[in-house]
């Protein structure tokens, strides 16, 4: 009887995994037209985990929830910044994305299925509905000059709002924010979370999976090595100093303290800014990062035991010192955050390093969630 009890047990625990491992591969995108959208959504594509990718297609942004549709050609046919509209700051902010993004990835014959959204609430509703996945680099990117923290004026609105749509529709999808200022821009998520009554922890992350694969590569250029075999552990968050690469627990500890290196992986993001003069910031090496995150999601919620990536989440580590969000390696799961490794032992040059990133973190996070009591 207990045999039989065990094989029934068995059988609706395969059935209920083989169904959350079906319905758990759909994918949306937010701000899926833009730099990173495009060749993330291209990336996606390509992943057979993936079996239903939802993208906004043309999205636009109004803060006072005033929805503006035009059938104007010119409209239609560009992409409009933001910073390109100062006169319509503060009215209303339209961002038209270019048209057929989506058709054109959806004649790619992998199995997934790609549907494109109109930028209606009804729209990004449908988008949402269902995704195990979402995420979100909707927002401007920098310019040479500006640090991420100058993003923030116009991008806490776009993730606000988008996070409230994603609270209402998705309320149990993993919330993979890309959109900077990072370090601001996932507590704003969690405000909003919050005050739905939706807020788990265990499902936003901050996605600093760039500066891993940054600082892997800049270490294989001085060590003549695989990219591939340098597992280099980064903390803190994404941003200047905020990110702190821990060599001294990779195979090569020499590293510790070598100006240009740390130089290189805390500001890596300005020399893309720097080389692309003004057309923005990093948007290919973004999207095979963004795209590496929500393999490794994926992967974890499809039964994979052991996988690890470092981001920026809802964290233990330093809440005794103020510090609410910190990105450490972490062990991903069905339920999303398995478990939140602490740094480890590192060595006194970092423990600077660290320190410094915890003050700054620390403002950042605060004036997120101050954005969201002030704006809600
Ligand atoms: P982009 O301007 O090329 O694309 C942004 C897209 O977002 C555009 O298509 C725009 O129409 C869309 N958008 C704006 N408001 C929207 C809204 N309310 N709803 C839906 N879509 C909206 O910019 P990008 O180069 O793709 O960068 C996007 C963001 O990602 C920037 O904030 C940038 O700083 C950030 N970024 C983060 C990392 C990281 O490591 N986390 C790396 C690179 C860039
Ligand atoms: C990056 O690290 O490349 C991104 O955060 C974009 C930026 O503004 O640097």
């Amino acid at each position: 009887m207990f045999a039989a009890r065990r094989a029934l047990t068995g059988a609706v625990q395969a059935r209920a995994f083989s169904a959350s491992a079906r319905d758990l591969s759909k994918v949306t995108v937010l701000g899926a037209a833009g730099g990173i959208g495009q060749p993330l959504s291209l990336l996606l594509k390509l992943n057979p985990r993936v079996s239903d990718l939802a993208r906004t297609r043309k999205t636009f942004y109004t803060p006072n929830t005033n929805i503006l549709t035009s059938n104007s050609k010119s409209m239609i046919s560009a992409e409009v910044q933001v910073s390109s509209l100062p006169a319509l700051v503060g009215s209303y902010i339209l961002i038209l994305d270019k048209l057929g993004v989506a058709a054109d990835i959806s004649h790619i014959n992998t199995k997934s299925k790609v549907t494109g959204y109109d930028p209606t609430p009804t729209g990004l509703a449908s988008a949402l509905k269902g995704a195990e996945i979402v995420l979100i680099p909707a927002g401007v990117p920098r310019k040479p000059g500006m640090t991420r923290d100058d993003l923030f004026n116009t991008n806490a609105s776009i993730v606000r709002d988008l996070a409230k749509a994603a609270a209402e529709s998705a309320p149990d999808a993993n919330i993979l924010v890309i959109s900077n200022p990072v370090n601001s821009t996932v507590p704003i998520v969690a405000e909003i979370f919050k005050k739905a009554g939706v807020y788990n922890p265990k499902r936003l992350f901050g996605v600093t999976t760039l500066d891993v694969v940054r600082a892997s590569r800049f270490v294989s250029e001085i060590k003549g090595t695989d990219p591939v075999d340098e597992k280099i552990v980064v903390v803190g968050g994404h941003s200047g100093v905020t990110i702190v690469p821990l060599f001294s627990q990779s195979s090569h500890p020499d590293l510790v303290g070598n100006p240009e290196l740390l130089q290189r992986v805390q500001f890596g993001g300005d020399e893309v800014v720097k080389a692309k003069d003004g057309a923005g910031s990093a948007t290919l090496s973004m999207a095979m990062a963004g795209a590496r995150f929500a393999e490794s999601l994926l992967k974890a919620a499809q039964g994979e035991k052991g996988v690890v990536e470092p981001t920026f989440v809802d964290s233990p580590l330093y809440k005794d010192q103020g510090v609410e969000f910190f990105a450490s390696k972490v062990e991903l799961g069905p339920n999303g955050v398995e478990k939140i490794h602490d740094v480890g032992k590192i060595d006194a040059t970092e423990q600077k390093l660290l320190d410094a990133c915890l003050a700054d973190l620390k403002k950042n996070i605060v004036k997120g969630v101050a954005f969201v009591a002030e704006n809600p």
